[in-house]
């Protein structure tokens, strides 16, 4: 195994172990998970595109774990593609990781419910990031651009979005990645209720996108990356 992808699987078991520590109710220091991002990132900035080729997740992890893995690699992989330093692409990763875990405070009915859902259901699925950004500002060691990413990940770049406290904060570059990243894995990956769509398919979504709910360059940036590494 070469030394990136037992870098990336170092730092998928960190990660595995703060979401089981966090849907045991307890609130995990982020420092361990932080320093195996921290050399994954550094690790990224020399070749971005090698990342997008890791598969570091198990066939039984979850749903949301997968997802939390893929946005947190692309995070690092796409950061790093743009120029940020060591610290700023670790920062990214790190809110890619831990942007759902509020999802561990939804109950499992509405979280894998396959068909719509109601619109109580859906006001309670709309409270992960505030349910995760109280998550994470208690777990020592979370830069306070992680929580804040956590917290507006679902604001887009056109101020809509939820949740609507979280619309008027200056948001910094980890959230603009994380939300970029957490559009693509979102419409490329299988889930109860939606097909994944195909490369081409995400591409023009991600173009429709730009401006409206994403932030253009960084869209621009992941376009680059995806077609030098995919
Ligand atoms: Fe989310």
């Amino acid at each position: 195994m070469d030394r990136l992808s037992a870098l990336c699987l170092d730092a998928v078991g960190a990660l595995r172990v703060v979401f089981r520590e966090i849907g045991d109710g307890m609130i995990p220091a982020a420092e361990p998970l932080m320093e195996r991002v921290r050399a994954l990132a550094h690790a990224a900035l020399k070749d971005p595109a090698s990342l997008l080729l890791l598969a570091p997740t198990r066939e039984d992890d979850d749903y949301t774990f997968q997802h939390s893995v893929g946005v947190g690699v692309l995070a690092l992989a796409l950061a790093a593609s743009l120029g940020h330093d060591g610290e700023q692409v670790a920062e990214c990763g790190l809110a890619g990781f831990l942007h759902d875990i509020g999802k561990s405070r939804v109950d499992l009915c509405i979280l894998d419910k396959p068909g719509k859902l109601s619109g109580d259901e859906v006001l309670e699925m709309q409270k992960h990031p505030e349910y995760g950004a109280e998550i994470v500002r208690g777990m020592a060691g979370v830069p306070a651009s992680v929580v804040e990413a956590v917290l507006a990940h679902h604001v887009r770049f056109d101020r809509t979005g939820y949740p609507e406290s979280a619309r008027t904060l200056c948001l910094g570059v980890p959230c603009a990645v994380v939300a970029v990243a957490d559009f693509y894995d979102a419409t490329t990956t299988l889930r109860t209720y939606q097909r994944p769509m195909l490369r081409d398919e995400a591409v023009e979504a991600l173009r429709r996108a730009r401006g409206t709910v994403l932030d253009g360059s960084i869209v621009e940036g992941l376009l680059e990356l995806t077609d030098a590494g995919v």
